[in-house]
């Protein structure tokens, strides 16, 4: 018998293409032996850019053989794609383990794959391997691309498959991806983070920053518009800094000067944005494009000078206020969101207060807060300040009332007005209704069906609902 694994090839997207063509051998022989298709299921527990891995994850299996599953239950492959910003996010994932480890003694040939940010933590892998044998393949961030070759071999040896890679300089073009949305689409435009914020994980689990080239980054959104995308989601932890660091690359608003001219595609938006990095070049690109979205989202974190300064975000309240008045003000109809942790170690009623004033002085249109995580390996987790339970719950609403204060003022701001609408989904609560976007990324619902999903609608906004709108096609 030819061994598949010497036989592979050594460049590394011939290679998994190699191992894509030997598991489609393996899934039809299986398939052939039983009354139904092998069914897969994808779970994301992460963020956009999680999201964007779990459609590349599924782009396989499904060129691999796989028919997908609308319920994880009836799988006969179980992957979760998962994160550990936070550490309810990590308990989200041991709780559904809990059930899956039952649900195995029930269907034993059934097979579960992790995957995503939590992996790359060391101990998360002594868990798995101490108390949750009965999964079958374990990867990180770093070796996503070899998914091939990972489900491949899980299918041929009777172990725990577990391959982590520390980090990578490798990024990997040219694989199948699965996309959720025919009309839009996230890209990915770097990988991994620098900024080591003190309480973030992500620089741990997603390792350093690369960028991809911007011209693999123009043909992939070159061909999406080809397939029918309209809007493109630029997905990076700090976009501003695309291409630092890369001889004769382009700079961000470059790159979205570039993204502009491909013709067919209307939207672009982009995610995140550090304060730091943010140009007045991009401003000016911003303010003078056509397609890019009148969104920005600009995670605050703090409005204290002082927190902002032990959080590593080198930047100041004073500083932050300025950027966002400047932007306001050379693009108008522009909404701002934010990120906001409440009970940073330190934090004080004071430096609260100074949020909730940096939050009513630049009016977010909304804003994500979250209750600071303690996050193994961070500088914040080893910090001996701590807050209390006590202080997190006394003042995390006052932050979330002030952020729902001005985000439904903002949205309220655009009654009666007459504006372009992406069309994205039949309304789940009611089926003569659709659901799009507007450039500003509040939702509309109004009057429509199916037929009119992936195209741009002039809709009146007639009624605000706080944090969306009711509208009527024009
Ligand atoms: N790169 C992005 C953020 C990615 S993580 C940026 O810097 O803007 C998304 C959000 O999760 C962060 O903006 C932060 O508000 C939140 N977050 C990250 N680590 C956290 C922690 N340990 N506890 C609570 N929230 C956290
Ligand atoms: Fe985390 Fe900061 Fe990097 Fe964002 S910029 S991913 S918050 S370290
Ligand atoms: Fe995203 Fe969570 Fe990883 S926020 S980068 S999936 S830790």
């Amino acid at each position: 018998m030819v061994n598949v694994y010497s036989n592979a090839p050594v460049d590394e997207t011939e290679r998994q293409l190699y191992f894509l063509e030997e598991l489609k051998k393996k899934i039809s022989t299986i398939n052939e032996s039983r009354d139904d298709k092998l069914t897969c299921h994808v779970t994301t527990f992460g963020c956009q850019m999680n999201a964007r891995d779990s459609e590349k994850l599924l782009g396989i299996l499904k060129e691999a053989g796989f028919i997908e599953s609308d319920e994880e239950e009836k799988a006969d492959f179980i992957i979760y794609n998962t994160c550990t910003v936070r550490d309810n996010a990590n308990q989200k994932v041991y709780g559904r383990l809990g059930y899956l480890k039952n649900q195995k003694k029930k269907r034993p040939d059934m097979k579960v794959a992790l995957c995503g940010c939590m992996m790359q933590e060391p101990s998360v892998i002594e868990k798995l391997k101490k108390s949750y044998r009965f999964v079958n393949l374990i990867f990180g961030t770093h070796n996503i691309f070899k998914f091939a070759e990972l489900v491949y071999r899980m299918l041929d040896e009777d172990t725990m498959v577990i391959d982590i890679w520390e980090d990578t300089d490798k990024i990997v073009e040219d694989l199948p991806v699965d996309r959720k949305y025919s009309f839009k689409s996230g890209v990915n435009i770097m990988f991994g983070c620098n900024n080591f914020c003190t309480y973030c994980i992500v620089p741990y689990v997603r390792g350093r920053e690369r960028s991809r080239s911007s011209k693999e980054i123009i043909r992939e959104i070159e061909k999406l518009v080809a397939d029918g995308v309209k809007e493109v989601m630029l997905l990076g932890q700090n976009v501003n800094s695309y291409g630092k660091g890369i001889e004769n690359e382009l700079t961000f608003p470059q790159l979205l000067t570039e993204i502009e001219k491909i013709d067919g595609l209307e939207r672009i938006r982009f995610m995140t944005s550090h304060p730091k990095d943010l140009s007045d070049e991009l401003i000016e690109v911003m303010r003078n494009s056509k397609k890019i979205c009148k969104h920005l989202h600009l995670p605050l974190q703090s409005g204290s000078s002082k927190i902002l300064g032990v959080m590593n975000r080198r930047y100041t309240k004073e500083s932050y206020i300025e950027l966002a008045t400047k932007i306001r003000k050379a693009i108008p109809d522009i909404a701002i969101t934010s990120d906001i942790i409440v009970g940073f170690p330190g934090e004080t009623k004071e430096d609260v207060d100074e949020t909730i004033d940096v939050i009513n002085t630049v009016k977010f249109d909304g804003a994500f807060t979250f209750v600071y995580s303690k996050r193994t390996g961070t500088p914040a987790a080893a910090m001996d300040n701590q807050v209390s339970d006590e202080f997190v719950k006394e003042h995390f609403d006052r932050v979330l009332k002030a952020v729902q204060e001005n985000a439904k003022d903002q949205a309220n701001k655009l009654t009666g007005k007459i504006m372009e609408v992406l069309v994205e989904d039949v309304n789940d609560h009611d089926s003569t209704m659709v659901t799009g976007r507007l450039s500003n990324n509040l939702c509309v619902h109004f009057k429509g069906d199916s037929s009119i999903i992936g195209t741009i609608k002039n809709v009146k906004l007639v009624e605000c609902k706080d944090f969306y709108y009711i509208g009527e096609i024009v």
